[in-house]
């Protein structure tokens, strides 16, 4: 008898152990996620936000608007924590030295659009922080498609390897082909409804790329609300630049366009198959506005 009790007390005691080390490990990465690496009186700190997608949506041009905010600090390059294996099992605090140095009200955000269609990522995000809050900018999925298509062109063009033309990928027995990996990563309700599986819909603030392009003013003042930031991007951060031919920053008198990668000129596919492409999409938008709650006025 007395051996039971002393048996049930002993594994009380552990249980008890090992209750409080998780809530501490919890904290520590969902509160206050800093680093021990002081710099300045400033700190390394988990992301508070991340832009999870999608791949040529927008995401440098949205990474670099909100930078402009005083309390936002950027992780500069791509970190592909999430989404890498060899990354991920180096663990959060590699993560973290790859962050900024902040103060304590400053926000970290990081973007990696690969994030978005790899279906490891929402639980490991979830692990990391499940009070994370997630930008997603979305772009028409046919122009995504020939972007995404002209990158990787881009590419094989300057290491000098063979490219198959975009029209050619996209046909398969005469329809198109579903294999294709561009034409899947264009199919946001896909990959949209796994990350609903773990994050609820609050917590997924959805970017309108297209009109960032044409105005991101709006665009910014909306992420801004979502990220809980004082209002302090203003109309006077964005000028248009007729020469890119795209909206460029300005903020203490220095400017800032984004590089020649970004606004390139498309490959060329012809308006019929546009117009396939067109098609095609159209069921899955629609399941995606069902998804978002809103509509865009995609091809
Ligand atoms: P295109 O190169 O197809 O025009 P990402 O940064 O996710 O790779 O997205 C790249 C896309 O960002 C570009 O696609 C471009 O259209 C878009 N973009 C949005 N705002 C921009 C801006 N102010 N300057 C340059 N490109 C911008």
């Amino acid at each position: 008898m007395l051996w039971t009790v002393l048996l049930a007390l002993l594994v009380l005691v552990l249980l008890q152990t090992q209750l409080s080390m998780c809530l501490r490990e919890l904290r520590s990465h969902s509160s206050s996620s800093s680093s021990s690496t002081l710099y300045n009186g400033t700190q390394q700190r988990l992301p508070g936000a991340i832009i999870i997608g999608v791949r040529k949506g927008g995401t440098r041009a949205l990474l670099e608007m909100l930078n402009l905010h005083p309390d936002v600090k950027v992780a500069k390059a791509e970190v592909h924590y999430f989404n890498v294996e060899e990354h991920y099992r180096r663990g959060l605090s590699w993560y973290r030295s790859q962050m900024p140095f902040t103060l304590p009200r400053q926000l970290t955000v990081e973007k990696t659009p690969g994030y978005f269609s790899a279906p490891e990522v929402p639980a490991r995000v979830w692990d990391m922080n499940p009070a994370v809050r997630l930008l997603l900018i979305v772009r028409d999925p046919a122009e995504r498609l020939v972007s995404d298509y002209t990158q990787v062109l881009h590419n094989r063009l300057t290491r000098h390897k063979p490219y198959q033309p975009l029209e050619e990928l996209l046909q398969h027995k005469g329809h198109i082909n579903p294999n294709y990996k561009a034409l899947q990563r264009s199919l946001y309700h896909q990959h949209l409804s796994r990350w609903l599986e773990t994050f609820p819909r609050n917590q997924i603030h959805v970017v309108d790329g297209d009109a960032l392009i044409r105005d991101p003013f709006p665009e910014l003042k909306k992420a801004e609300r979502f990220l809980e930031l004082p209002p302090k991007i203003s109309p006077s951060n964005f000028y248009y630049n007729t020469t890119k031919g795209f909206y460029c920053m300005q903020t203490d008198g220095h400017d800032k366009c984004l590089d020649e990668s970004k606004g390139r000129p498309h490959a060329p596919l012809s308006a019929q198959a546009f117009k396939k492409l067109c098609h095609y999409f159209r069921k899955p938008n629609k399941l995606f506005f069902e998804m978002v709650g809103r509509s865009f006025s995609w091809c």
